[in-house]
């Protein structure tokens, strides 16, 4: 079997959970070093422990603190340094509640979880790529960016924020060995809804009963999919649902 990412060092925002663990995972089996980052640093050790430590680099790292991504970016132990993927993958819807019940501190959040650190991983990362003439990001959207749903406000805005900014990396890039990728899930079944829900676990599950939602597996393949193209192939955006999962006709409000 050939290991599709053998050689390649790839940097992942929120690999103690769901999607971020599963990329990990799936990705060293390919032959990638990982650079595992996230707040739970327990989390972190036991992937580590799982994955070995020549395969994994761990970092107790917020993305919401600039200074800190900084730091870590720019002290990278080698073999390490040359990051040839970014997977800006931390994120979190905080509530569903309807405007105007909503909290402006879920709000702020989501923007400086799902926007800004993005941003700040990006700017630290980016300028190593450009200059190898050799790299890949890779953002977490979703399909709450495309589509809007009762109760999605800002976070849904969020990943509209992070749709225009992928394809926007992409016109900056233009000439460059630089490729960029959004990922665009719907329903995955992982602590996303218990943290939306500020660990009601009994509302979490409901969002999945009865129906097969994706797995953070599915999302690992797909990023997989594209990570494993050759460097003149770059895929834009993958949008990617559950079969069970479809569109709400428009709501009409009737007197
Ligand atoms: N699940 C879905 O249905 C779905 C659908 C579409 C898009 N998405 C997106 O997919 C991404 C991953 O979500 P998931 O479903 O895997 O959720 P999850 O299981 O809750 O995992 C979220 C990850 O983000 C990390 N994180 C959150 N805030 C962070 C911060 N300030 N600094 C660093 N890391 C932080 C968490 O780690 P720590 O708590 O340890 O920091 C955790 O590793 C998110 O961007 C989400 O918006 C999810």
């Amino acid at each position: 079997m050939t290991a599709l990412l053998k050689g390649k060092t790839i940097f992942i925002t929120g690999a103690t959970a769901g999607f971020g663990h599963a990329f990990a995972t799936r990705f060293a089996k390919e032959g990638a070093r990982i650079i595992a980052t996230g707040r739970r640093e327990d989390r972190l050790s036991g992937l580590q422990k799982v994955l070995g430590k020549d395969k994994v680099h761990i970092i107790t790292l917020d993305v919401r603190d600039k200074e800190a991504v900084q730091k870590a970016i720019g002290n990278l132990p080698k073999p390490f340094t040359e990051v040839d993927v970014l997977i800006n993958n931390a994120g979190l819807a905080m509530g569903f509640d309807r405007v105007p019940d909503t909290k402006l501190s879920d709000w702020e959040l989501m923007i400086d979880t799902n926007i800004k650190g993005v941003l700040y991983c990006t700017d630290a990362l980016l300028p190593g790529m450009v200059k190898r003439d050799r790299g890949h990001i890779v953002n977490i959207g979703s399909i709450a960016g495309t589509y809007p749903y009762p109760n999605g406000n800002v976070y849904g805005a969020t990943k509209a924020f992070i749709k225009q900014f992928s394809l926007n990396l992409r016109a900056d890039l233009l000439g460059k060995n630089v490729r960029v990728t959004n990922i665009e899930p719907g329903m995955v079944e992982t602590e996303f809804s218990v943290v939306r829900f500020k660990g009601e676990q009994g509302k979490a599950d409901a969002v999945y009963a009865g129906m097969k939602p994706l797995s953070a597996e599915d999302i690992a393949e797909s990023v997989l999919y594209c990570l494993a193209q050759p460097a003149h192939v770059n895929i834009n955006s993958i949008e990617i649902m559950p079969t069970m999962q479809a569109f709400s006709p428009f709501a009409v409000h009737r007197e």
